[in-house]
């Protein structure tokens, strides 16, 4: 069922379902999230159940405002004080030392949870009615099924889930990829999943250097987004130069299988079974294409999707992770 997200009819049956322990499907400003009750156990395994995820691998709680981390976070450092008042409202997730009594399915049994304050409008309106209505936060993931590309728009969504799932449309997403991760429950703030925020707008808001999971030692965090091979359409998505794009369409012949081309690059195509498509010059332009680009390849059926490789400039991190992730698939 698909509802106008800018209605407050909408919003108040939205309110009701999740109330029932039911899922509801609400646009943000990156994805579009699957989401149900986070204080409610029951809940929250039906969102496992729907996207086919397994239940360790934790979820993100959207909030209305930083106060209400409270219900979530056993406490909330200074660097993750700093971020939030920099960037909330915004497409950033926090991950924080969780409080024990609530929130363990969303967290995968972790002893930290992921929070965000998301800042599309519909969402907003959602975290705020289902806070005077007693639920503190929504747990979302992405509401794609597991390791395929996250929607953007309300009818990728019920593309995923069929016409059962209520869906608020709030339009497509601003942003496009999943929001940036940074762990501020350790010692140093840990950068785990790179977005639209570029890492030096969050350093300069930390006031200290992020750093990689790798420069850590100990057990890494879960985090499916970080999984080798996520984000991955049907077809096969291989990435290159677009000096070694030009010479593989140059050699190709009249027959074969079908092939689609993003590039920004200007390429020359003979083959008639390739699809070109050109990428932006701008990332954020890409960003906030790419994910209804890939969908789009996929439903003309194309085999392969040979992807011009990222610029390697930090505005592109966002980009060049998910095609990377895609290209692992
Ligand atoms: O932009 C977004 O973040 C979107 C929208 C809907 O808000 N949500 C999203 O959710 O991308 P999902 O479930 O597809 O990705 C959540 C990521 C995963 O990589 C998960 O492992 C990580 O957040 N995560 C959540 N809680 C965590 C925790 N306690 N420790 C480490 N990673 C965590
Ligand atoms: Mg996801």
């Amino acid at each position: 069922m698909l509802l106008d997200g800018a209605l407050p009819v909408s919003i108040d049956q939205a309110v009701q379902r999740l109330r029932d322990g039911e899922l509801v499907a609400m646009p943000t400003e990156t994805v579009y999230g699957l989401a149900a009750d986070a204080t409610s156990p029951d809940a929250v395994t039906k969102i496992f159940s729907a996207k086919g995820r397994p239940s360790n691998h934790p979820l993100i709680v959207h909030v209305a405002d930083a106060q209400g981390v409270g219900t979530f976070a056993a406490s909330v450092p200074p660097v993750a004080e700093r971020l939030m008042r920099a960037f909330w409202p915004g497409p950033l997730t926090l991950i924080l030392p969780r409080r024990p009594e609530v929130g363990a399915s969303v967290a995968g049994e972790q002893d930290t949870i992921g929070v965000r304050c998301p800042a599309h409008p519909v969402a907003l309106a959602l975290l705020r009615a289902c806070a005077e209505a007693g639920i503190a936060g929504l747990a979302a993931p992405s509401a794609n099924r597991f390791g395929r590309v996250s929607p953007t728009t309300a009818a990728h969504v019920q593309a995923e889930f069929g016409d059962g799932l209520l869906v608020l449309d709030g339009g497509a997403c601003a942003i496009g990829i999943e929001s940036s991760i940074v762990d501020c429950s350790r010692a140093v703030p840990v950068l785990l999943r790179p977005g639209m925020l570029s890492r030096e707008q969050l350093e300069a808001a930390c006031g200290e250097r992020l750093r990689s999971p790798d420069e850590l030692a100990g057990p890494s965090p879960r985090a499916s987004g970080t999984l080798e091979s996520h984000y991955a359409p049907q077809a096969k998505v291989r990435l290159m130069s677009a000096r070694m794009l030009q010479a593989a369409l140059d050699v190709l012949g009249d027959a074969g299988p079908r092939i689609a081309v993003y590039a920004r690059a200007p390429l020359r195509v003979r083959a008639p079974q390739v699809l070109l498509r050109r990428m932006p010059d701008d990332a954020a332009d890409t960003a906030r294409q790419l994910f209804a680009v890939l969908r789009e390849f996929d439903a003309q059926g194309v085999q392969l999707i040979w992807v011009e490789t990222p610029p390697e400039a930090a505005e592109w991190d966002g980009v060049r992770d998910r095609v990377q992730r895609a290209a692992a698939g």
